[in-house]
């Protein structure tokens, strides 16, 4: 399979300012995978997001410098609605993606420019609002929706376009615990059935690490890790000067090697750390063995 996202030496600053927000930024996403972006705020997280769903240049403007290419062809070369067919955004607010006096007619909305007949649209929203469970709001205003549901519809809104990559920054940070769960096993979902492309912003580290393919770190404009999870945490020094939080069990087992413990592996899921814990202290029974 090839590249859905290619990203080579890509510098950004925005119009009217100094300063380059994105600096020598690289990375290749393949078709399929699922990717999860972190890195302290202000880095340039949602300025590297706008840059691949053609926001910026089409809505923001400012330099760009570097090559990006969706699905392997230059992103310059694209018309914006060519990038909105192969590339779905998904704000960090619904409110700011919701428009349209009901549930259905937002999903509905999308699709008209599109080209399609009128059976085909519906049956298409009203599959894709079927699959995020709000087949039953359809007639609802967006405004009564609780904040979760605001946001699976504005991913539903997108889904239904079947774009071939979905971007979202940080979908879940305005959501409460509910909401949040419901949001994230949605997102999981995309990856087991639909197989798309998906590039997301979260800062839940123990989530990132059991769903990502690839974990990417920006720090100061640029990715400074990229990798598989269990590989990005297995560097505690790099995770150190990246100020990204890691997954808690492997903090403990930064620890460990820190007091001279010889571990096989850092793990990053509480179900390696046990089994990892279980080795450790099946080689002694003494107490004490882990000091
Ligand atoms: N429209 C703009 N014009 C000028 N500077 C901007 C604009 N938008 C963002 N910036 C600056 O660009 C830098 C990167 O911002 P960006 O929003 O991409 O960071 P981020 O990593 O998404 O942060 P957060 O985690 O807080 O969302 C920041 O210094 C920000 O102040
Ligand atoms: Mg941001």
């Amino acid at each position: 399979m090839g590249y859905a996202v290619e990203v080579r030496n890509l510098w950004f600053r925005y119009m009217l300012s100094e300063e380059w927000v994105l600096r020598d930024l690289n990375l290749a996403v393949e078709e399929g995978e699922f990717i999860v972006i972190m890195g302290p705020s202000g880095c340039g997280k949602s300025t590297l997001l706008y840059i691949l769903s053609g926001i910026i240049p089409n809505m923001i403007r400012g330099e760009v410098r570097g090559e990006v290419k969706i699905l392997g062809r230059d992103i310059r070369g694209l018309k914006p609605e060519e990038i909105t067919r192969s590339v779905g955004f998904v704000f960090q607010n619904p409110d700011s993606q919701l428009i349209m006096p009901t549930v259905l007619e937002e999903v509905v909305m999308g699709l008209e420019n599109l080209g399609l007949d009128r059976g085909e649209i519906l049956s298409r929203a009203r599959e894709i609002l079927s699959y995020v469970g709000l087949d039953r709001k359809s007639n609802m205003p967006p405004r009564s929706l609780s904040a979760g549901e605001k946001q699976l519809l504005a991913i539903a809104s997108v889904l239904a376009l079947r774009p071939r990559i979905l971007i979202l920054d940080e979908p879940t940070s305005m959501l409460d615990h509910v909401g949040t769960m419901k949001v994230l096993s949605l997102i999981e979902s995309l990856k087991k059935n639909l197989g798309i492309t998906v590039i997301v912003v979260e800062h839940r580290i123990e989530w990132a690490v059991e769903i990502a393919d690839k974990i990417a770190i920006m720090d100061r404009g640029t990715v400074v890790a990229y990798g598989e999870p269990s590989k990005i945490f297995s560097d505690p020094e790099l995770i150190k000067k990246t100020g990204v939080r890691p997954p808690m069990i492997s903090e403990v087992f930064y620890e460990l090697i820190n007091r001279g413990v010889k571990v096989n592996r850092i793990p990053i899921t509480t179900k390696e750390g046990v089994e990892e814990l279980r080795r450790l202290l099946g080689r002694s029974s003494k107490p004490g063995a882990l000091t």
